[in-house]
């Protein structure tokens, strides 16, 4: 590929410029930002959501509309990383968690709730038995104890740019933080590369952990047929599939893989359906899931006081009977897939070095030319560019990841997607002077 000798027009002292902007437009976040840093190192307690000069504190959401301390709108396009689906204001799941709450709080019992979404999740994504955690993370968590137990072996094949959880981050290898299991990094997107390992480690592989698209690694969508090959190596190596669709589920009637046409042994759920509230899940075949039937000798134990919580048990409830219908859920991939291409136009009229990837409602800004297909061409991204469209959206009353992700709401109206729209273009049109 030929290189470019001419300088990146996207300089430090831009940069530094428009972090100044920023920090004059929001003197009471900055203000908030230094009260919270005296008690949470950073300022914060969710590393994804810091950046310089200082994150922006809100007071106010309102359907897909959200205010900050120094009183700016912001069309609200990140949607809480996937788990914000029905915006601020959603009355049926407030109502519901309200009524239920009344009846039963905090109580160490059984209910009606839990079997509620318990059924509902595996009629929707068609899983013989699931179990409740209370986050993603421990899902992933919990999916890899049943596979180590099942299989007696002790490696995990994961995937360079995957995330699945604040304790099993694989943005540019393990993280320091990570779980200590023995993982097997694997190339994302590259069937020959991944097939190599499987044959080198298969007899010590319990199973193969991997997004149907990468989330948090810039939602790059894995190549079916990298997705097939691998879990068809994976099953003959005797390791079990386990697809994390934390994000993911969210896509067509019933979540990304199976609009693949494929079925992961072990599938993990978690964000908006738990409508708000905390959640996570982890379901799929019986022959698996039942080892955590206490009717068996050698069961394994799974605790935890909040996993059946009432209020996120019925909030499920009402996510999946009545605000996500599969119908719904079609349609809002549709709708996600459509704004894609728009944003896809906007960036053509602009000679600025973005492209844009995604799935349905996903959708990542990449500051290179070329849609990244793996984790190694996201890390080639301009950092000064990704910065400035970031900040340069943000001072147009746009809200996103400090990535460069949208995920969009059940609450953005047609009107604020067009808004959207035209707040990039004129972004972009400020960036390539
Ligand atoms: C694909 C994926 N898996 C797991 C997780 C972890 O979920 P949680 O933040 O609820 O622990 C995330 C969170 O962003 C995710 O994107």
């Amino acid at each position: 590929m030929a290189t470019s000798l001419r300088p990146s027009p996207f300089t430090a002292d831009r940069v530094a410029a428009a972090r100044a902007v920023f920090a004059d437009r929001n003197p009471k976040s900055r203000a908030a930002h230094d009260q919270a840093r005296a008690v949470m190192p950073g300022g914060h307690t969710r590393t994804t959501l810091s950046h310089a000069p200082f994150p922006l504190a809100f007071v106010r959401g309102v359907g897909a509309t959200l205010t900050d301390a120094d009183g700016h709108d912001y069309i609200d396009l990140l949607g809480d990383y996937t788990a914000g689906l029905f915006g601020h204001s959603e009355r049926r799941v407030l109502d519901a968690v309200h009524a239920a709450l009344g009846e039963l709080a905090s109580a160490g019992v059984m209910h009606r709730h839990e079997v509620g979404l318990a059924r509902l999740m595996c009629e929707r994504f068609g899983l013989d038995r699931v179990r409740f955690t209370n986050s993603g993370t421990e899902a992933n968590l919990m999916a890899i104890t049943t596979a180590l137990q099942y299989t007696g072996r002790r490696k995990l094949m994961v995937f360079h740019g995957g995330y699945h959880g604040g304790v099993l981050y694989f943005a540019t290898g393990p993280a320091a933080s990570n779980a200590p299991y023995e993982f097997v990094l694997a190339p994302y997107n590259d069937l020959p590369g991944t097939l190599q390992l499987i044959e080198r480690h298969g007899r010590d592989l319990a199973a193969v952990l991997v997004e149907p698209m990468l989330g948090s690694g810039g939602c790059i969508p894995a190549d079916p047929a990298f997705l097939a090959g691998v879990f068809a190596a994976a099953r003959q190596a005797g390791a079990v599939c386990i697809a994390d669709e934390v994000m993911t589920s969210r896509h067509g009637p019933r979540g990304l893989l199976s609009l693949r046409g494929l079925r992961a042994d072990i599938t993990t759920y978690g964000k908006y359906l738990g409508g708000g509230f905390s959640f996570g899940a982890f379901g799929g075949a019986a022959a698996l899931l039942d080892q955590f039937d206490t009717n068996r000798p050698n069961h394994i134990r799974h605790a935890g006081t909040f996993n059946n919580n009432v209020a996120t048990m019925t909030a499920g409830e009402v996510v999946l009977g009545e605000l996500y219908t599969a119908d719904i859920a079609a349609a809002h991939t549709a709708r996600g897939d459509d704004f894609r291409r728009r944003i896809s136009d906007v960036l053509g009229r602009h000679r600025v070095p973005l492209s844009v990837t995604g799935f349905g409602s996903m959708i990542a800004f990449h500051a290179r030319a070329s849609a990244p297909t793996n984790a190694l061409e996201v890390a080639e991204r301009d950092a000064n560019l990704q910065e400035l469209l970031f900040l340069g959206l943000y001072q147009r009353g746009i809200y996103l990841a400090v990535r460069g992700m949208f995920s969009l709401s059940l609450a953005v109206t047609d009107v604020q997607l067009a808004a959207a729209l035209d707040a990039l273009d004129d972004c972009l049109r400020d960036l390539a002077r």
